[in-house]
C-alpha cells in the first residue's frame, strides 16, 4: 500500500531560539538553521518542526503571536523563511510550522481593536463577559478571566493574561485563521503542528467545569475540562482544516492535544477522526509521564496503538520544549536513555525528536536570575519552569559552544563540551552515532516503519518483548528495563529461539548468543532479525 511521507517520517523539532545564533545576539535564528542543514541531513531526519517564529512580544516565547504572517526580527525575515524552505526542500526535508490557533498575543491588532468597545469590528474576535461567568482556570495559574479596563469586561485566556483566547464561534475568526494557513501553504510550508488544538472551541454558554475531589498543586487540574476543551464542534473545524490542507499535495497537520496526565490516548486519537478526516497525526505524551518500567511502558504503548487502530498512524515522542529532557528524567543514566531511544525508534508510524536529544543533552541548570519562562518565574522554586529543556544546542567546545559568539539567552547544560556535536562525531560509541544508526536502520527497513507490532509473553516482567512484521520481514525487540542482568525465554511457539540473529544492541553484547535463553545486560536493548521460514 502506498504511504505518504507523514505516515512514517522522523520529525526533528527545533526550538529556534536555542539552535544556532548567527548574529551574535545570543538567540538562535533562521539563518542558523540554514547553516546547520547538512548536519540535519546527516541525522537522516525527514522533516523539521520549528516552534513559532512569527512576530511576538515573547510573553510565552512565540506562543503569543502578534502577526501570523510575518517573522519576528529576532529570528529573521520572510526572505529567510523562503530560503529555509528552498534549502530544506533541495535536501528532501520538509518544513513544519507551529500554529497557535487557540489564542493570540494581547498585542495582536485584533485584540487591540476588540478591547476598544463592545461594538467595534473585532468586538467578537475574543471571548468577553461582563462578569466572571464560570470556574475556568488558566493552565499557567490564576483564573482564566482577566479584567480589561478599557472595555470594562473580562476576557478569557486559557494560558497567560497576555494570551487572550480567540472566539472560534465567530466565522470571521475561522476564516482569518484559514487564510493564515493558506498564506503559509502557498509559500511552501509542508505542515503545521497545531498548538493545544482541542482547546479552540468553548462551550456556547460557558458552563463551569465539574470539580474533581482530592488535591492537586495546580488549580487547573482540580476540574474536569469538559466545557473549555474537547467540545464536539472542534471536530467539525478540524475536518474543514483537513480539507483545506489536503487540497495541497503532501501536506499535513499534527495536533497537540491537552489531556489529563499521564495521558488520554483515546482522546488524542479521537482527533484523527473516525474516518481519518481530521488531523493527520496527534501526539500522545504518555511515555513522557510514565515511570521507566517495562510493564508500564508496554502498557502505555499498547494502549496508544489500540486507540489509534490499524488504519491510522501513531506518532511517538519522548521530548519537547515543555517537558524535562529524557536523559534528565532518567537521572543522567545513558544506558537507560539509549534503551528509551531504541523503544522509540522501533515503533510503527512517525517519530518526533527534539534538538539535542540525539546528543543525550541534559536539561540546563537555570538559576533564579536567569529564568525566562513565565511559568518558571511564577512557580519557582516549586517548579523551575520549562527553560531547562530549552538550553542551547552544543556544537563544539569553543567559547559559546558554536551556538553563539555573544551571551546565550539561556545557560548551557553543565559539562556542555562533553555533549558537543564535534566531539561526538569523533566517538563511534557516542549517543549521536547511536541515534544515527537507529534512524538509518529505520529508514532502510520498511518493517520498522510500517510493520505490525505484537507484544510477546516472556517469563520475565522486567523485559519488554515485541515483534514487528512486514510481509516476510520480522524483527524481534528485547528490552531490559532493569539495572540487573535478566534471563528471558519467549513463550511463543511461533518464534523458536534458534531463528533469531542479533542485529543491533544498545550496549556491547556480553552474553552467549547460543544460549537457550537470552541474557540481557542491565538496561540493554537488542534487536534481532528472524530468519525467514523457507531459509
Ligand atoms: C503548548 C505549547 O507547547 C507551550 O509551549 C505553550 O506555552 C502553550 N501551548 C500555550 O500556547
Amino acid at each position: 500500500m502506498a504511504t505518504t511521507w507523514w505516515e512514517e517520517c522522523i520529525v526533528y523539532q527545533i526550538y529556534p531560539r536555542s539552535f544556532q545564533d548567527t548574529n551574535g545576539d545570543g538567540i538562535g535564528d533562521l539563518q542558523g538553521i540554514i547553516k546547520r542543514m547538512d548536519y540535519l541531513v546527516s541525522l537522516g531526519i525527514d522533516a523539521l518542526w520549528l516552534s513559532p517564529i512569527y512576530c511576538s512580544p515573547m510573553a510565552d516565547f512565540g506562543y503569543d503571536i502578534s502577526d501570523y504572517q510575518n517573522v519576528d526580527p529576532v529570528f529573521g525575515t520572510l526572505d529567510d523563511v523562503d530560503q529555509l524552505i528552498r534549502e530544506a526542500h533541495t535536501r528532501n526535508i520538509k518544513i513544519i510550522f507551529d500554529m497557535v490557533f487557540n489564542h493570540t498575543s494581547i498585542e495582536h491588532p485584533w485584540f487591540q481593536e476588540s478591547r476598544q468597545s463592545k461594538d467595534n469590528e473585532k468586538a467578537d474576535y475574543y471571548i468577553w463577559s461582563d462578569s466572571i461567568p464560570n470556574n475556568w482556570q488558566g493552565a499557567f495559574g490564576k483564573r482564566a478571566w482577566s479584567y480589561d479596563e478599557k472595555r470594562q469586561q473580562y476576557y478569557l485566556h486559557s494560558f497567560l493574561e497576555e494570551q487572550p483566547d480567540l472566539n472560534w464561534r465567530n466565522q470571521e475568526v475561522v476564516d482569518a485563521m484559514f487564510s493564515i494557513l493558506t498564506f503559509w501553504l502557498d509559500r511552501g510550508i509542508d505542515g503545521f503542528r497545531l498548538d493545544v488544538i482541542n482547546c479552540i472551541f468553548k462551550d456556547k454558554t460557558l458552563r463551569s467545569n465539574p470539580r474533581i475531589v482530592g488535591s492537586r498543586p495546580r488549580p487547573y487540574d482540580m476540574q474536569r475540562h469538559i466545557f473549555d476543551r474537547n467540545r464536539p464542534g472542534t471536530h467539525q473545524k478540524l475536518r474543514m482544516m483537513r480539507q483545506l490542507v489536503d487540497a495541497y499535495p503532501d501536506r499535513m497537520l499534527v495536533g497537540e492535544i491537552m489531556v489529563e496526565l499521564p495521558g488520554e490516548p483515546e482522546l488524542a486519537a479521537s482527533f484523527l477522526g473516525r474516518n481519518r478526516d481530521e488531523l493527520h497525526l496527534s501526539f500522545d505524551f504518555s511515555l513522557a509521564y510514565t515511570r521507566f518500567n517495562a510493564t508500564k511502558w508496554q502498557r502505555s504503548a499498547k494502549r496508544w496503538c489500540e486507540a489509534i487502530g490499524k488504519n491510522r498512524i501513531p506518532s511517538w515522542v519522548l521530548n519537547n520544549h515543555d517537558i524535562p529532557r529524557i536523559v534528565s528524567r532518567l537521572s543522567g543514566n545513558v544506558a537507560k536513555t539509549k534503551l528509551a531511544a531504541l523503544f522509540l525508534l522501533t515503533q510503527r508510524g512517525s517519530i518526533f525528536l527534539y534538538y539535542g536529544e540525539e546528543l543525550g543533552l541534559p536539561d540546563s541548570k537555570v538559576p533564579w536570575k536567569s529564568i525566562r519562562d513565565p511559568l518558571g518565574k511564577r512557580y519557582w522554586p516549586v517548579h523551575p519552569g520549562r527553560d531547562p529543556a530549552r538550553g542551547p544546542m552544543i556544537w563544539s567546545n569553543e567559547k559559546g559552544f558554536g551556538f553563539t559568539d555573544g551571551e546565550s539567552w539561556l545557560p548551557f547544560a553543565s559539562n556542555a563540551a562533553s555533549y558537543a556535536v564535534a566531539e561526538q562525531e569523533q566517538d563511534a560509541s557516542s549517543m549521536l552515532h547511536y541515534y544515527r544508526a537507529l534512524i538509518g536502520m529505520r529508514r532502510e527497513e520498511t518493517v520498522f516503519r510500517r510493520g505490525t507490532c505484537a507484544y510477546l509473553d516472556t517469563n520475565n516482567n522486567h523485559v519488554v518483548c515485541y515483534v514487528r512484521e512486514y510481509g516476510d520481514e520480522k524483527r524481534l525487540m528485547l528490552l531490559n528495563f532493569s539495572g540487573r542482568k535478566q534471563r528471558v525465554s519467549i513463550r511463543d511457539k511461533h518464534y523458536p529461539k534458534s531463528d533469531w540473529i542479533l542485529r543491533f544492541t544498545s550496549q556491547r553484547m556480553l552474553s552467549d548468543a547460543k544460549a537457550e535463553t537470552f541474557i540481557l545486560q542491565p538496561w540493554q536493548g537488542c534487536i534481532y532479525s528472524l530468519k525467514s521460514r523457507s531459509s
